[in-house]
């Protein structure tokens, strides 16, 4: 394994991660073709999408996945950070906001890994009250066993039931690991 040191197992191959990240971007395309109705091409161009994804993990999947999604969209990233301390744990702060209103718009949110819920949590209570004409919710992992919140994840990649932290395809541990292919289980000791 390339940089394989710390690193337990892969869990996620490149190529499971290819053919998932293909059919979330299908399931995607369906929806909002839907839910801009048989409109031609020219109505569809005048409702685009707006994908926001949240930095910086997203990158890696935020790439792939818009090259998988045939709809007219546009992408815009926020960048929220927790600084929480003993006082105020999981405390959340918006770092880089979204260049534009996003008023009346179709958004879809794109995460990396949701774990606790908060920063979704955050990200979509914010966006609500901008009052965008509809906003749903992809990420490419739901890791389940620490969910404090309940988040509504409209597009799901892969589930995890265990508490493994991962890194590659974006993920990262302390800023490295992201440029792995691959998603990996690291090693905790
Ligand atoms: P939450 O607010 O607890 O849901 O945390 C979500 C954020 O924590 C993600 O956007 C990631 O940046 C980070 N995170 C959570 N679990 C992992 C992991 O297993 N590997 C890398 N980053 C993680
Ligand atoms: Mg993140």
């Amino acid at each position: 394994m390339a940089q394989g040191k710390g690193l337990k197992k892969i869990l996620l191959s490149e190529e499971e991660i290819r053919r998932r990240v293909a059919e979330l971007g299908a399931q995607i395309t369906k929806d909002y073709r839907a839910l801009v109705g048989q409109a031609s091409w020219e109505k569809q161009l005048a409702r685009p999408l707006l994908v926001v994804g949240l930095l910086r993990g997203v990158v890696i999947f935020l790439a792939d996945l818009v090259r998988t999604i045939d709809v007219p969209l546009r992408y815009d990233f926020m960048t929220v950070s927790s600084y929480g301390n003993a006082d105020s744990p999981g405390e959340l702060l918006l770092l880089k906001d979204l260049v534009d209103p996003i008023q009346g718009q179709d958004i879809l949110i794109v995460e990396d890994i949701v774990d606790t819920g908060q920063t979704l949590s955050y990200v979509q209570r914010t966006l609500k009250a901008r009052k965008p004409r509809s906003l749903r919710t992809c990420c490419l992992i739901d890791k389940t066993p620490r969910r404090e919140v309940e988040v509504q994840l409209d597009y799901v990649g892969f589930r995890l039931e265990e508490n493994e932290f991962l890194v590659g395809y974006g993920l990262d541990y302390a800023g490295l690991y992201r440029n792995l292919p691959y998603i990996a289980a690291l090693e905790t000791r």
